[in-house]
């Protein structure tokens, strides 16, 4: 079965009825996806599918051949960090950590949507569980990412008016 993930071609062997999720970590070796409950309750699996977060615990591969699938390793790198690491490092938002890599996707889907949610928006949109109480803190990374990211926009959309107008940008 031929997949697209994080815009590579991959080639998965698994039963068709197996959960994504399991095809990432096993045969892909993609591990930054987690396993928490396994009945697409708490999150920890997300990944995105055509932009939507998706609990791959419970999508069965099958499902998603041909379709666009990122997870948590395509968001940003050491060097590059996306806009929502950044800011999970300024909150200082994980504590034991493992819930956090499918709360960044749920985030990362909810901006692409929603460039500047409200409370209410995000909690409405951030249905993972963390055992570890971390809530407030992912609630004022997305704020703070939210911001940095219009804020970035804004630079970029400068440099551009000044490098048209022939300034330094
Ligand atoms: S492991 Fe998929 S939702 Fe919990
Ligand atoms: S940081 Fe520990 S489960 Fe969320």
């Amino acid at each position: 079965m031929e997949l697209n993930i994080n815009g590579q071609s991959r080639t998965a062997n698994a039963d068709p009825s197996t959960p994504l999720l399991w095809v990432l970590r096993d045969e892909l070796n993609l591990t930054g996806t987690k396993f928490g409950c396994g009945v697409a309750v708490c999150g920890a699996c997300t990944v995105h599918v055509n932009g939507q977060p998706v609990r791959s615990c419970v999508m069965p591969v099958s499902a998603v051949a041909k379709q666009k699938i990122r997870t948590i390793e395509s968001l940003g790198t050491p060097d590059q960090l996306h806009p929502l690491q950044a800011a999970w490092i300024a909150e200082q938002v994980p504590q034991c950590g493992y819930c956090q890599s499918g709360m960044l996707m749920a985030a990362a889907a909810l901006l692409d949507k929603n460039p500047h949610p409200s409370d209410a928006e995000i909690d409405a949109a951030m249905t993972n569980l963390c055992r570890c109480g971390t809530y407030q803190r992912v609630r004022a990374a997305i704020h703070r990412a939210a911001s940095g990211m219009a804020t970035g926009m804004k630079k970029t959309a400068l440099n551009e008016t000044t490098r048209q107008k022939g300034g330094a940008a």
